[in-house]
């Protein structure tokens, strides 16, 4: 070999040694937009502790590739998610997004996933729609309509004839109303009005004032996560347990961040959800030892989903041998299934959304003073209801 070539042969190898050696250490970097601050930080706080939680248990590195995660506060607002969406995408090269605390936050970033082909993994919003906004969102969480419906279906079969529905004005709220409405007029029930309060700063008296009025068997009501504790205190001075008037809903009102908060008003009600911290297994009782251990409050159905979301991605990431890719990590996504602490979900393949239990809970004290949704009837393996419709009409 003359000098010349040995020296070309050098820069090869050490060209080829730096490549090798940067693919191997670049991080996995996971991009965790939240809202930390505002009306909806308890959402935040439940999906940062989850994620933290699921790494500090199973380890930073999957298939010989450290995962970061980097964690980003959008406030909850739309404008700033999709600023922050951006920036992670363009400045951080993310691999993948995930997060995302309301509807209008997790539309926002649809775009940029497609635009990118980042994979974008929404943990907390439920609108039956979002996962049609981009081929590359994968959902955690649950849908409203999913959730709704066996309410629906279990109030007609339990003397409940007429129901007024109360339910935040945007994406979900809407949802809930519309899958309230039609299954419960399946069964044969009737729905005498319908109620939409705003979602900022809601002021729920004039509301609970015309349900009364109303007097019907019970009122459904969605409220999202955080919001349900100003629900229930205006609940109990209107006096509609008095009157007769019966509270359904679905989990998010009697959520279990927040639950002990509400006192006695909440006993008895009933809701429909996929998650609760008092679930029988024991998957889940380690988890909510686990997580009251290392964050220091109760998980709630949002910390599961950032939780979920998290072993999702590790379980993608393990399939391309560490590699990752956008559109490789979301067909990996598809159909992957496995027992959560919420009991057994899948990945729809066709709508990635959740496939899993809806259960039918009702407000009990524990043993330990506390206040939890016990789970006394299952609905198994229920896909969203708005996709299924969708797909037997066409
Ligand atoms: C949503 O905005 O999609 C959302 C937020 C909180 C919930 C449910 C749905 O509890």
């Amino acid at each position: 070999m003359n000098k010349r070539t040995f020296a070309k042969s050098l820069i090869l190898c050490t060209a080829l040694g730096w490549a090798g050696i940067s693919t191997a250490q670049e991080a996995f970097k996971v991009g965790l937009i939240l809202p930390m601050t505002g009306p909806f930080a308890s959402t935040g706080r439940q999906i940062e502790s989850a994620a933290k939680l699921y790494m500090a248990q199973h380890g930073d590195t999957v298939a010989g590739r450290k995962v970061q995660l980097i964690l980003k506060d959008d406030g909850g607002s739309a404008d700033t998610t999709r600023r922050l969406a951006q920036e992670l995408v363009v400045n951080d090269k993310v691999d993948v997004l995930a997060g995302f605390g309301l509807t209008p936050l997790a539309l926002a970033v649809a775009p940029i996933a497609s635009r990118a082909q980042v994979p974008t993994v929404v943990m907390a919003a439920a609108t039956a729609t979002i996962t049609e906004a981009s081929p590359f969102i994968v959902r955690t969480g649950f849908t409203l309509p999913q959730v709704t419906e066996p309410l629906a279906e279990w109030a007609g079969k339990n003397d409940i004839k007429k129901v007024v529905t109360l339910v935040s004005d945007y994406g979900p709220g809407i949802d809930a109303e519309n899958a309230f409405k039609g299954r419960f007029a399946a069964g044969g029930g009737e729905v005498l009005e319908t109620l939409r309060v705003p979602l900022a700063n809601p002021d729920f008296a004039p509301f609970l004032q015309r349900v009364r009025d109303l007097s019907p068997d019970a009122v459904f009501v969605f409220v999202p996560s955080g919001v349900g504790s100003a629900f229930m205190k205006q609940f109990a001075s209107r006096g509609l347990a008095e009157a007769g008037i019966r509270l359904i809903a679905t989990g998010d009102v009697t959520d279990d961040d927040l639950l002990n908060g509400m006192g006695d008003v909440a006993l008895d009600v009933v809701t429909t959800h996929h998650y609760s911290a008092a679930h029988d297994s024991q998957v889940n009782r380690d988890y909510v030892k686990a997580f009251r251990d290392s964050a220091n409050m109760r998980p709630n159905f949002h910390g599961l989903g950032g939780y979920d979301g998290m072993h999702l991605i590790y379980q993608a990431l393990a399939d391309t041998e560490g590699k990752g890719g956008g559109k490789a990590l979301v067909e990996a996504m598809k159909g992957k299934s496995w027992e959560s602490p919420r009991g057994p979900m899948s990945i729809d393949p066709e709508t990635r959304d959740v496939i899993q239990n809806v259960y039918v809970r009702k407000v009990e004290r524990g043993g330990d003073g506390e206040l939890y949704n016990v789970e006394f009837e299952t609905f198994e393996t229920v896909k969203d209801p708005v996709k299924a419709a969708k797909k037997a009409a066409s």
